[in-house]
C-alpha cells in the first residue's frame, strides 16, 4: 500500500491485542459503521465507504512506524510504545482509554534499598522496554544490565534470570500472582491518537473532523 494510492482517503492504523476492543468501541460511538473485532482481526485491513477511511491493523509496537513513514495517517498507541520506540510522530490527543503505569518491581518484602545500594554486582533488569529501563537507571546513577524479554516478564526474578523487572502495570494482578511489588514508579501511561506530520497538513480537514468527534465523546464521559 503506497502513500500515492491513499492520497485522498484517511488511513487509520489500529493496534491489535488488548487495545483493539476499546478502539473499535470508541470509533463506533463517533457514528462509524465498523465490523466486529473478530472479523477485523482476520482481515487486517478494511474500508469504510461512508467516511472514505481505510483501516489497517498493526502490532502495537509497529503502530508508530506505520505513522512515521506515512503508510497510515493516524494511529492509536500506548505511550509505553511511544517512549520506547521514539518515533517521529505528532501526539494529537490522550484518548483516556484505561489506566496504566510503567514501574520497577521486585520480589516482595525486600524493599528498594536492598536492590539500589551497591552490592558489588550489576543489577539485572528484565523488561520488554530496554530503552525506558536504561534511561531510568542511568538518571539514578545505578549501573544495570538490561535483559530484553518479549513477554511473561514477571517470571524473570523467580526463575533467576533477573533481580528486578521494568514493566506495565494495569490492575496489579500479574505482579501479585508472581509475588512481586512495585518499588518505583517510572511514569503513568495514556493511550494516544498520533498523526503523521505531513498528513496533518495535507489531510487537515479530515483529521480535524475525526479529532473533534472523538474529543466530544471524551468530554462527555469525563
Ligand atoms: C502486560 C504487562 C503485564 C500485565 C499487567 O502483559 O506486561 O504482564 O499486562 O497487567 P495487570 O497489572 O492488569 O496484571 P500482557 O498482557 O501484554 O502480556 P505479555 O506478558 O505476554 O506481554
Amino acid at each position: 500500500m503506497s502513500r500515492e494510492k491513499n492520497i485522498d482517503k484517511l488511513v487509520i492504523a489500529l493496534p491489535s491485542g488488548r487495545l483493539m476492543q476499546s478502539c473499535i468501541a470508541l470509533l463506533k460511538k463517533t457514528g462509524m459503521n465498523l465490523p466486529d473485532e473478530k472479523e477485523i482481526n482476520r482481515k487486517l485491513s478494511f474500508y469504510n465507504r461512508e467516511r472514505d477511511i481505510k483501516f489497517i491493523i498493526t502490532k502495537p509496537q509497529d503502530n508508530p512506524t506505520y505513522i512515521e513513514f506515512g503508510a497510515a495517517d493516524i494511529g492509536i498507541v500506548g505511550e509505553d510504545v511511544l517512549l520506547e520506540e521514539k518515533k517521529d510522530v505528532y501526539k494529537l490527543l490522550d484518548l483516556k482509554l484505561g489506566h496504566f503505569k510503567i514501574v520497577v518491581a521486585a520480589p516482595k518484602g525486600k524493599g528498594r534499598e536492598m536492590f539500589y545500594k551497591n552490592n558489588g554486582h550489576r543489577l539485572k533488569i528484565a523488561t520488554k522496554y530496554p530503552n525506558i529501563a536504561r534511561d531510568f537507571f542511568r538518571k539514578k546513577g545505578i549501573y544495570v544490565e538490561v535483559i530484553k524479554l518479549y513477554g511473561s516478564v514477571e517470571l524473570a526474578p523467580s526463575a533467576g534470570l533477573a533481580d528486578l523487572i521494568v514493566d506495565i502495570v494495569s490492575t496489579g494482578t500479574t505482579l501479585k500472582e508472581n509475588k512481586l511489588e512495585i518499588i518505583d514508579k517510572i511514569t503513568p501511561l495514556g493511550v494516544q491518537l498520533i498523526v503523521n506530520r505531513i498528513s496533518y497538513k495535507t489531510k487537515h480537514d479530515k483529521i480535524m473532523r475525526l479529532l473533534k468527534d472523538i474529543q466530544a465523546l471524551i468530554l462527555a464521559v469525563v
